[in-house]
């Protein structure tokens, strides 16, 4: 009997991708990555001005041949977790990748910040990376994938990010306690953590001044894109199968640790 279920198959035709957060942005590449690999794409999405992104990601994957579904979930709460893996469960019969782009970005000076503010940025961050990877592991198949994206900060000292890099660390430890969980089933879980990103998330929080230091500390002297994280999303799902509970810094040498 093979007890290995560590895939000879490492393309993406044909599999389930669900991407949380998977009509923008990161979340849009890796969706519409997925979709021109023939993947079948599970299209989350939760703002209601975010639809439309969310339907012209359906849109672009169906146009590359392969299938998608848009479901529109609060990830915080979690029973629209569940629902989101139900529905694609009923869609597709099965799953095999589930990559949690969702995050919340706040950078503000700790004596400033209000109990709403610490209690949202950690629901979004942490208690919805969590009970994401927790359907995951209940609803993958064996030799599925578990991707989070996290952050270059949980590798940098720095100010004003305590809540928001503060979320994202207990991340690493559900990836660790998940990894050993789910080995037995040969789904690997792991987070990819991109340096500063060249998209509206990161613009909102810093001034000119910060940006151009943030571009400077990075090679060519640029900010991460989401060209540069896609492709490592992709290699985990595939061909870096024997990877994981880690987290992969992506950032040009911005931070190291
Ligand atoms: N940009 C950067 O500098 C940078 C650097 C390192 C890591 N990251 C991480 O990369 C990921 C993608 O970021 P991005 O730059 O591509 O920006 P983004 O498109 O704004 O990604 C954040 C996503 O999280 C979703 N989201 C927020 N609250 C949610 C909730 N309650 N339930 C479900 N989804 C929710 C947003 O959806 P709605 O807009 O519809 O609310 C949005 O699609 C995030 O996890 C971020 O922390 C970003």
């Amino acid at each position: 009997m093979n007890n290995n279920h560590s895939s000879t198959d490492h393309s993406l035709a044909g599999k389930v991708v669900l991407v949380g957060a998977g009509a923008k942005n990161l979340g849009g590449l890796i969706s519409r990555t997925a979709g021109s690999a023939g993947a079948k794409v599970v299209v989350h999405y939760h703002a209601d001005a975010t639809a439309p992104e969310a339907e012209a990601t359906v849109a672009a994957v169906k146009a590359a041949g392969g299938e998608a579904v848009a479901v529109q979930a609060d990830l915080t709460v979690v029973a629209q977790v569940e629902r989101v893996f139900a529905t694609a469960l009923e869609t597709f019969g099965r799953i095999d990748v589930a990559v949690n782009t969702a995050g919340l970005v706040l950078r503000k000076p700790i004596t400033e910040t209000t109990e709403a503010e610490y209690d949202l940025m950690h629901a979004v961050n942490a208690k919805a990376a969590y009970f994401f990877i927790r359907e995951a592991g209940k609803r993958l198949a064996d030799g599925g994938r578990v991707i989070t994206v996290l952050t270059s900060l949980l590798a940098a000292f720095t100010d004003g990010y305590s809540t928001y890099a503060g979320a994202k660390a207990p991340v690493e430890h559900y990836t660790r306690a998940a990894a050993k969980e789910f080995a037995a089933r040969g789904i690997s879980v792991n987070n990819v953590a991109p340096g500063p990103m060249d998209t509206p998330f990161f613009y909102g929080q810093e001034t000119p001044e910060r940006v151009a230091f943030h571009q400077s500390q990075a090679m060519g002297g640029r900010l991460t894109r989401i060209e540069d994280i896609a492709p490592i999303v992709t290699f985990l799902a595939t061909e870096g199968g024997w990877i994981t509970g880690q987290t992969l810094f992506a950032n040009g040498g911005y931070t190291t640790r």
